[in-house]
């Protein structure tokens, strides 16, 4: 038995890609210098490696410009940037249930302000049903905003036919990342999005507390900022500069998150990303053939439940025992080191029947052996005592 098998990419992938780690203590030890406010060449080098990195996401997610790549402290942030930037009362924007907190909680906070949402279903394998999408995306609609992959199944949505859908409708269109950007192709003008959220610390491999918002100028040109502050430019203005990134980036950025990302775009960029998918998606389908081999002993398992139609996540019911009982004892037992509960999605487990009881979910990554996934149906079975 190794001392851990890490099964929960999903919450933060682990490891993160060789050189983040290094990039990090580098500009922490050898640089130091603050980007936009000190005039010399520390400060300088800072600047230009932070350019490099929005450019490097620019052309990794199909954005439009360098500077319509926005640095913000994680997905959640770039997310309610756009939310709460652009919707006022009287508003109507379009979500759909498998949609993660970190787009349920704010507009439960603006649905308090005059907001009004509209749920898009989804059918019990957590995929978006189009046909129903199709009639309720009228164009009085401000905003759709759709999550590319299930945190709690994986399921991959259908973004390209709802950004054709939102484009025909003249609907601004959000696509939350947070389970693909790394791991599944994507490309902001090609896929009609206005706007993309993507946190560093899951499938790009980064480091934790730092993600990325590119907007088109169409978009940005209508949002509000979410925080003013210092920006290191047109200082004389008591207003944000009205140019981007400066207008939605206040207060000091994380440079040594931006230089861990840095590294970690570096070595996807060396990397065959057409290979990699194929790999996750051969062990996402070894995983779900594995869990369903005790299907006839009551285990649920849930989401397409085919590795072309999501991302490396799998969620399961235990029958007759409490999911978080599971979890326990694969971590106890079998150091297995997976999540429970309700993954911060509740309308999704309710789409998925799992409510309340939640599901334990298992997430793979780049690094995880084959192997792994055999040792982990056994202690499945062991736990559930088949
Ligand atoms: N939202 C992340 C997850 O699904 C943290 O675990």
């Amino acid at each position: 038995m190794k001392d851990h098998y890490y099964f929960d990419n999903a919450s933060t992938s682990f490891p993160k890609a060789p050189g983040v780690a290094e990039a990090m203590a580098f500009y922490l030890t050898e640089v130091g210098g603050n980007m936009g406010r000190g005039d010399y060449a520390p400060a300088y080098d800072a600047a230009a490696r932070a350019l490099e990195v929005r450019d490097a996401l620019c052309r990794r997610f199909g954005g439009p410009q360098d500077r319509n790549v926005l640095f913000t402290p994680g997905c959640t942030y770039s997310l309610n940037t756009v939310l709460k930037g652009l919707l006022r009362p009287g508003d109507r924007v379009a979500a759909s249930v498998m949609e993660h907190n970190a787009v349920l909680r704010p507009l439960a906070q603006l649905e308090r302000a005059g907001v009004e949402v509209v749920w898009l279903p989804c059918d019990g394998r957590g995929v978006l049903d189009l046909s129903r999408a199709e009639e309720l995306l009228t164009p009085d609609l401000r905003l759709c905003v759709l999550t590319h992959a299930s945190n709690v199944c994986g399921a991959l949505q259908p973004v390209a036919q709802v950004g054709r859908l939102c484009r025909k409708r003249d609907i601004l269109f959000c696509v939350d990342a947070a389970q693909s950007a790394g791991t599944v192709p994507l490309h902001m003008g090609e896929l009609g999005i206005d706007a993309l959220a993507l946190p560093a610390h899951k499938g790009l491999l980064g480091p934790q507390g730092l993600g990325a918002l590119l907007l088109t100028d169409a978009l940005a040109g209508a949002l509000e900022p979410l925080v003013s502050g210092g920006t290191g430019s047109q200082s004389d203005l008591t207003e944000m500069p009205p140019f981007l990134p400066d207008r939605f980036e206040a207060g000091t950025l994380n440079l040594p998150g931006i230089y861990g990302l840095g590294a970690a775009l570096d070595w996807w960029e060396a990397q065959d990303g057409a290979a990699l998918r194929r790999r996750e998606q051969k062990l996402t389908g070894h995983l779900i053939a594995r869990l369903r081999e005790m299907e006839p002993d009551g285990l649920r398992v849930l989401g397409p439940l085919d590795p072309e139609e999501q991302v490396g996540v799998v969620s399961v019911d235990f029958p007759g025992l409490d999911n978080a009982e599971a979890a326990f004892r694969l971590e106890r037992e079998f150091h297995i080191q997976c999540r429970c509960g309700l993954h911060c999605a509740p309308l999704a487990h309710k789409a998925l029947g799992t409510f309340p009881q939640g599901t334990v979910r298992f997430s793979v990554g780049p690094f995880t052996p084959f192997e792994d996934i055999d040792y982990l149906q056994a202690a499945v079975c062991a736990v559930m005592g088949v």
